[in-house]
């Protein structure tokens, strides 16, 4: 699967969304190196903080499956700009992604900004910075 392809999977996983409260569906599509794809859609809670964003969704899909290794994330929302995701996924992202990943933002206008995992956190908080060899 290509990149607008992949696209298309996160465009059209916002049919899925439960969000009777922001009425704003996300859709998020993971392609791991071994080719397989997940996708998420955000799905909000009366709780309110307890609902979780399209992007996590996927991502917890695809490591609940077992997978480790992944080659690039489609988010899409019907934004004004390419749809940024919040500070809490990009740090899930930034477990599991390598600085390099590729993530594709976008909205329904087709505006895509293609950034890496690095550019969209740096100086993330990392597994290792837990290690204390100091
Ligand atoms: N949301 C996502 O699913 N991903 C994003 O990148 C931005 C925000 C969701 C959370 C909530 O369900 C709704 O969009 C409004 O914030």
């Amino acid at each position: 699967m290509n990149k607008d392809q992949l696209i298309e999977e996160a465009i059209g996983i916002r049919n899925r969304a439960y969000v009777p409260y922001s009425k704003f569906p996300v859709g998020a599509a993971l392609r791991t190196k071994s080719g397989k794809v997940y996708t998420g859609c955000n799905i909000e809670n009366a709780a309110y903080p307890v609902g979780c964003c399209a992007e996590r969704v996927a991502i917890f899909k695809a490591i609940s499956e077992g997978e480790t290794e992944f080659e690039e994330l489609a988010v899409a929302a019907d934004t004004q700009r390419p749809v940024p995701p919040c500070g809490s996924c990009r740090q899930v992202m930034s477990e599991f992604f390598d600085r390099d990943t590729k993530i594709h933002l976008t909205n329904l206008q087709n505006n895509i900004k293609s950034i890496v995992m690095e550019e969209l956190l740096p100086f993330s908080f990392q597994p290792s910075d837990l290690i204390d060899d100091k």
